[in-house]
This record gives C-alpha cells, structure tokens and sequence, in this order.
C-alpha cells in the first residue's frame, strides 16, 4: 500500500469520528452546532489538537445504538484560548445521544488528567443522555471516575461546564461538581428526564420547564450563565476564562490598564440616595469604580439581592460581591449567601482579592428562611470569608447593619483594608427598629408619642448611624469621600496583593452549594 493510501484510511476514520450533529439535509439538529464547530469557537483559530481520535468502543455498546464507531462520541484535546492552553471535551450528540459509555469515559478522564498535571483549564462541552444504557455498569463506572477527577480538580484547576444539548443522569452531576455551569436557552438539565417524571410522580412537565437554562439560571442557580445560543455561549467561556489562572499556583492574567488608577468618579458623589429607603442599582457603583466600567457579572438572574462578579482594577482582576439595594432591599437570604459563598470560594481557590461593597439592613427575617436554614447557609458565608486568604477589601456605601456587618468581609473576620462613605450607618439596626425595642415603654408615655420617637430615632441616627464610631475604632481604616473610591481601592490593592499566605498549593475544593 502507498503512503496516500495509509493517509486515505486515517483521514476516513478521522472524518468517522468527527460526527455531524446535523439532519439528513444538512441543517443543525434543533439549531444546535456540531461538537466540532463548537471546539472551533472555543478555541483559538488552528490551534486545537484532538488526541485518542481513533478511540473505539466495545463492540457491545453498538447494540441498538446508531452513530460514528471513531472517537466513540466524544471529541477530547488541547488547544490556545486567549493564548493560553486550556484542555477540552466535547460531547457529540449524533453519537447514541452523546451517551457516555466506558471508552468515552475514559477518554474525558484521560483529557482531565492531563488538565490537572499541566495545571491547565478544562471545560466540558456536554450535551449528552447520560450513562449509554448499552453499556450498563461500564457506563457508570465511566461518571464515578469523572466525578472522581472534578473532585480532584476541584480548587486546583478551573472546571467550566457547557451545556448545549439536554443534559440528564450522570451528564449533569460532573457539571455540579465544576466551578461554573454555562447554559444556553436551548438546553436541559435534568437528573430524570420528563418520561422519568411523569411515570414516577405522575407529574406533566416538559424539558423546558423541569431543566430548561432560563429555569436554571433564574430558579434553582445551578446556571451561573445563561446565553442566546452556542456561539454566545462559547464567547462567554472565553471571557470568563480571561479572569481566571490556569490554576491555583498562578495569578489571574494581568492586562495593563488603559484606565487611569487615580481616577476620581465625581458621579458617585450623587449616586447613592442619602435617604436609606430609597433604592439603585449597585452595579452602577462597580461599573464607576473598576477598569473601563467592564464587569462580567455571575449568576445574573438568580438571587438577585447579591451582585457577585469579575472585573479589573488597575489591571489586576478582582471579585466583587455587592448587597443590591434594588432586590429585597439588599438584606441577605438564604440564596445570596450561597451565591456570595460560592463566589468567594472561587476567588479564595484561585487567587482572586475580593471587594465587598456593602449596603445591607441586615439578613432577611422570617419563618420562610429561618425554615430553609438560614443559620446553617449564613454561616457559610462566614466561613468562606473568615477562609479566604486572599487581599479582602471592603466599602461601606450606606447601611452595614446587624449580622450582616460582621459577615462581609469585616475586620473580625480578617478584612484586609475596609472603607466607609461619610454617609454610612454601621449599626446594630436600623434607627427606628432600634428606638422602638430600647424606648418603646418612654415613646407610649409621651404626651405626644409621634413626636417622641422622631426625636429619639433623629438622636439615634446622630449618636450611632455614621461610619466614626467604627472608625475611632479601628473597625474601618478610614472614612472616604465617593468619588475617590477607585484610587483608595486601587492603592489598597497594590498594597495587599503581596499577602503572604495568598499561594499554597491547594487551599480547598469548591464543593457544590
Ligand atoms: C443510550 C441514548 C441515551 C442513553 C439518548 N440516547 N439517551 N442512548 N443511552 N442514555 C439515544 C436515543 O436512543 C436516540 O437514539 C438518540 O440518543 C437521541 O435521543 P432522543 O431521545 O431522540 O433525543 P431528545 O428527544 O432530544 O431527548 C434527549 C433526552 C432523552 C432528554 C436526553 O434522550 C432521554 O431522556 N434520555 C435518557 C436520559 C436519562 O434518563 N439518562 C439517565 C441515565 S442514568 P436514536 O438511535 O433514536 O437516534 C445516568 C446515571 C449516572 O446517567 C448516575 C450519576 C449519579
């Protein structure tokens, strides 16, 4: 046999393996791009490189099962995202449903291995069925050795989770178990799918209601993303990745900024409403402050009391987590403490200093969360920030009141350099709670008890809701103007990015929350 012969067959077999993902007259299956085009926009032009092609499965799991015998349905390699190598697997949905059976498996588990020696990034492209019912215990045995890596993984390398397709069984508990979970409006998860559902608990709902992205990332939280379609998609895990350090060893990229750092923001003078009632948009406040007003916020449409989210400051990335006056008047429940500690967890794990800028009455009251556990899912928030060891800065722009004061990011639990607006209020609560449990017997009393307890609530705000008692205590460093956020966080920065205890070799998992 010649030589172009020999290269005849390896391209026959490569081309097997590539898979379609489209129907018989060539358009994309429910609009949905192919494994390869997919891995296309991942990565850099021509610079992704498959390995175990040529993989094949046991002839057993063709039972029944339709679809490329290459590369058993899954595309695995590495490649440039942004310039830096990042490894890949991409599920491919004309093979058996993109089911995972052992050889798949084991080529995932290989391409996640060599993520984690070389200390490079692994996203998962999955659209996939689950374990391939063909293969039975072969199958799952493939899922345990995948959970056992992204726990492995975990807090070492970042893991993003790309959901194209519908997702169920084993196809969506390793994305739980990864860092972030990118959906598009066109994909499901679910751990049974609707069938499962109505046969067990005798319950109609379709794909789009049980695990559609849009329920995900506004419902349950389990999407931090959610986009129109793939390519939008795909361009997100490319941005995202942009933040983040190959692993935990490393620094997030640095991008010299074109901002000024000494900039002053004369418009947050005016932002906050002095009156403590009245609402806005903290994301106006990050967007004033950090380098070029460019903030990729996290979990955008889930528990949206809490802001959480990358940005750059003076070119280095940081993390924010901001009470959101606009949502439950910013009081923390039990989501915005999953969410924040989630959050901080990842910055805590990849060296990231977080910024918590503070505007909080307080966690929010009631049967409904005190049921839930609020105690129990606060508490995590406590422990990730007394946790993390990275630079933790903080800005009181208004209220600190109560427990929630404590929790984010103050001085006892080891802030690093902490700021107040001479308009903030640190408080046990707020003036009239507080008047009416300390007074209530001296205001019913009064000739006139209207009048009474204005007076009180007004010596109140006087005597304790203003950011100098704290600051004659050393409980915040100093006390700001507005408009000079962005230079006093940028010098607080340069200042704490050498924190000794900021690298070790693994600090923690990100375990699911
Ligand atoms: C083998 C599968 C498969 C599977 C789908 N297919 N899932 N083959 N094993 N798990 C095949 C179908 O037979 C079909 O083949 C093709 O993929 C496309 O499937 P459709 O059903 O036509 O597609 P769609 O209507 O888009 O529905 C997608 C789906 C549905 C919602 C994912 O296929 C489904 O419900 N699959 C089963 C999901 C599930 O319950 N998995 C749990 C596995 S248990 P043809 O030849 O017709 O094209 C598990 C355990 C792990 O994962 C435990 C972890 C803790």
């Amino acid at each position: 046999m010649q030589m172009d012969d020999f290269v005849r067959k390896l391209r026959d077999r490569k081309a097997i393996a590539a898979g379609t993902q489209k129907d018989a007259d060539g358009q994309h299956q429910k609009g949905r791009l192919t494994a390869r085009e997919r891995i296309n926009l991942l990565f850099d032009p021509d610079s992704f490189n498959e390995i175990d092609t040529l993989v094949t499965p046991r002839y057993d799991s063709y039972m029944g099962g339709k679809g490329s015998r290459y590369g058993d349905g899954v595309i695995t390699g590495f490649g440039l995202v942004g310039g830096r190598q990042v490894f890949a697997a991409a599920q491919d949905a004309s093979v058996m449903g993109g089911s995972l059976g052992e050889m798949h498996a084991n080529k995932i588990v290989k391409a996640m291995k060599m993520a984690l020696s070389y200390g490079c990034p692994f996203v998962a492209l999955n659209d996939s069925g689950g374990a391939r019912i063909q293969e039975g215990v072969d199958s799952l045995g493939g899922y345990a050795r995948i959970f056992d890596a992204n726990c492995e993984s975990s807090g070492v390398i970042p893991q993003l989770s790309v959901i194209l397709g519908p997702c169920a069984g084993g196809a969506v508990y390793s994305p739980g178990l990864t860092d972030f979970i990118l959906m598009t409006e066109n994909s499901y998860m679910f751990i049974t799918g609707p069938e499962v559902v109505r046969s067990v608990m005798q319950e109609n709902v379709s794909q789009e209601e049980l695990g559609g992205g849009r329920i995900h990332a506004t419902e349950s939280g389990v999407a931090h993303f959610l986009s129109r379609d793939d390519k939008e998609c795909l361009l997100k895990v490319r941005e995202l990745l942009g933040y983040l350090p190959s692993n935990n060893q490393s620094d997030p990229p640095y991008v010299p900024p074109r901002d000024d750092p000494e900039r002053r923001c004369p418009e947050l003078d005016e932002l906050v409403p002095v009156d403590p009632q009245k609402p806005y948009d903290v994301r106006r406040v990050i967007s004033s402050i950090v380098d070029d007003g460019r903030f990729l916020e996290v979990h955008e449409l889930w528990a949206q009391n809490m802001v959480v989210g990358f940005a750059r400051l003076d070119g280095y990335v940081v993390g924010l987590v901001a009470n959101q006056p606009m949502v439950l008047a910013g009081t923390v429940d039990i989501k915005a403490s999953l969410k924040a500690t989630h959050f901080i967890r990842i910055c805590d794990a990849y060296n990231i200093p977080i910024i918590t800028l503070q505007d909080v009455p307080g966690f929010l009251p009631g049967t409904s969360q005190e049921y839930g556990g609020i105690i129990r899912n606060g508490a995590r928030l406590i422990y990730a920030y007394s946790e993390a060891t990275v630079p933790k800065l903080m800005l009181i722009l208004r209220k600190s009141y109560g427990g929630a004061y404590c929790v984010m990011s103050s001085k006892g639990l080891r802030g690093d350099l902490l700021y107040a607006w001479p308009n903030a209020e640190l408080a046990v609560m707020g003036a009239a709670g507080a008047v009416n449990i300390l007074f209530r017997g001296e205001v019913k009393a009064a000739a006139d008890p209207k009048a009474r307890s204005a007076e009180l609530v007004s010596e109140y705000q006087e005597k304790f809701n203003n950011p100098y008692v704290a600051a004659a205590r050393g409980l915040i460093d100093d006390v700001i103007e507005p408009r000079d956020s962005r230079r006093v966080l940028v010098r607080a920065l340069r200042v704490t990015l050498s924190k000794r205890d900021r690298h070790v070799p693994k600090k923690h998992g990100i375990s699911p929350m």
